[in-house]
């Protein structure tokens, strides 16, 4: 798996907010996108899903050119992505959340999620709506790891979640990396993505201001980007 995109510029209208942004990410490894609130991660990252228009750039993935398919051709072939804010459906209970779309009902696609988080196993017949934001992330978190994806995409996956929840994301994104997935991450927690990040972006305003493999770079140098 390897997914590599050059020079991505998108924004909203005329309105240009990632400009020439390039990285890439292999079978195995994670890519963390960190920033201050408001530089533009989570367009980035919509652009990536095929969410956004690109006004330049392009995206090559296992050597196919995808620079202009939709997320649903993305999503057959092996990517999920995980907005940051509205994540579930509220009216829908947690187990239809987790199994909506899906031809099958096996709780073990599951197994490894419910053991590390046994509160949404719990709360399978409870309306989504009724869970608290960090416990939405986290059904909205499961469901994704569920679809057993190649390349996971996800934004913001630990905000508002308990710090020993966040640990076992962490642990989770960990064992599912040794098994070949990878992930585009983005971030505001720095602990979190030292537990799992491979490589690293640093955006500030939309431009991409220090890139690089995270232990190399070193936690210190990419937090003096992070302080307003
Ligand atoms: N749908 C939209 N239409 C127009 N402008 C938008 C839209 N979404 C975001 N923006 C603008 O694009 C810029 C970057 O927003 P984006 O959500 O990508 O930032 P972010 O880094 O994810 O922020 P946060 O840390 O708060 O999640 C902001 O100025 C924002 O106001
Ligand atoms: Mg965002």
């Amino acid at each position: 798996m390897n997914l590599t995109f050059t020079n991505i510029v998108c924004g909203y209208g005329d309105t240009l907010v990632v400009r020439g942004v390039a990285g890439q990410v292999q079978g195995g490894r994670a890519l963390a996108i960190v920033g201050r609130n408001g530089v533009g991660k989570s367009t980035l990252l919509k652009a990536l899903a095929g969410l956004l228009p690109l006004a330049q750039g392009q995206l090559i993935w296992d050597g196919r050119n995808i620079t202009g398919s939709a997320l649903h051709t993305r999503v057959a072939q092996g990517m999920a992505y995980t907005p940051q804010d509205n994540v579930v459906f509220a009216d829908l209970n947690v187990a239809e959340n987790l199994w909506l779309h899906l031809d099958d009902r096996d709780a073990d696609r599951y197994t490894d999620l419910f053991e590390q988080f046994p509160l949404l196993a719990r709360r399978l017949s409870q309306r989504a709506g009724s869970l608290s934001g960090g416990e939405r992330k986290l059904l909205a978190f499961s469901r994704t790891l569920g679809l057993r994806p190649k390349l996971a995409l996800l934004d913001e996956p630990s905000e508002g979640v308990q710090p020993e929840n966040i640990d076992r994301m962490a642990r989770l994104i960990q064992h599912r990396k040794s098994t070949g997935a990878s992930f585009i991450i983005v971030e505001q927690n720095l602990e979190f993505v030292s537990a799992f990040a491979d490589d690293v972006i640093v955006l500030d305003h939309g431009e991409q201001v220090l890139q690089g493999a995270f232990a190399e770079l070193g936690r210190e140098r990419i937090e003096r980007h992070l302080v307003v």
